[in-house]
């Protein structure tokens, strides 16, 4: 999949702003190391480091870490796809924000997590739970008979996926979170421009999504996406 640095900084921030509050669960201590998965343009990167810790943003996008290099010269980044990363040197925490809904082999992407921590090392993670971002799924599947391309797992299903794979569930919950979008009216169709990429892109198809939508997401001169996150926190056994 390919992505666009410039759009996702530009128009895209929530993404990064709304995850800063993911640090302070994950609670960087000096001189630890933390794996950030999905780490895109660095910001939570930085954000972690910036506490002392020594931190390793990793993203499948060659795109995005280019980018990331070049926001934060100082820090160190690696393309990678988390199904397949395997690593000598194993990690106090794994953070994850925002990304894990992308890997749907999430069985695989867990097991290079359990891999990556030591024993008693931490994951902290959030990203798209089960029913996110509904109506809009619902009316893509509506209008252009498009299913969900993303993996939306209930706490159930996802505390099981961990346990299998070594890790105790600590927390685990999921929480709705109408996430305001930049750029007023065109708001919409800019975050499906983004992120729902073989999704038509035509004037009838994008207006058809805004009129059908429009009622349960679009106040006060913006649209609000229908999130609803999962977040865990997990101990390697
Ligand atoms: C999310 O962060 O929940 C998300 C972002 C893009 C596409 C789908 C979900």
């Amino acid at each position: 999949m390919s992505w666009d640095p410039a759009l996702y900084e530009r128009g895209h921030s929530f993404v990064w702003k709304l995850g800063a509050d993911l640090i302070g669960l994950l609670a960087p201590q000096p001189g630890e190391r933390i794996l950030d998965v999905g780490c895109g343009t660095g910001q939570l990167t930085s954000q972690i480091a910036e506490a002392g810790a020594d931190v390793t943003g990793i993203d499948a996008s060659a795109d995005m870490v280019a980018q990331a290099r070049s926001n934060f010269a100082a820090l160190t980044f690696e393309q990678a796809d988390i199904t397949a990363y395997r690593t000598d040197r194993t990690f106090d925490a794994v953070f994850s924000n925002a990304a894990l809904h992308w890997v749907l082999d999430a069985e695989a992407a867990v097991a290079s997590i359990s891999g990556a921590l030591r024993p008693g090392g931490r994951l902290v993670a959030e990203f798209g739970g089960k029913g996110n971002v509904g109506l809009v799924l619902g009316a893509v599947q509506e209008l252009a008979g498009i299913a969900n391309p993303w993996y939306f797992p209930s706490v159930g299903e996802y505390a099981t996926l961990l346990e299998r794979q070594c890790l105790e569930v600590a927390q685990a919950f999921l929480f709705n979170r109408p996430t305001r979008t930049e750029d007023g009216e065109s708001g919409l169709r800019d975050w499906m421009r983004m992120f729902g990429r073989d999704w038509p892109r035509d004037e009838t198809f994008l207006r058809a999504m805004e009129e059908g939508l429009r009622a349960r997401l679009y106040r006060d001169g913006a649209w609000y996406i229908d999130y609803r996150r999962i977040r865990v926190v997990a101990i390697k056994l």
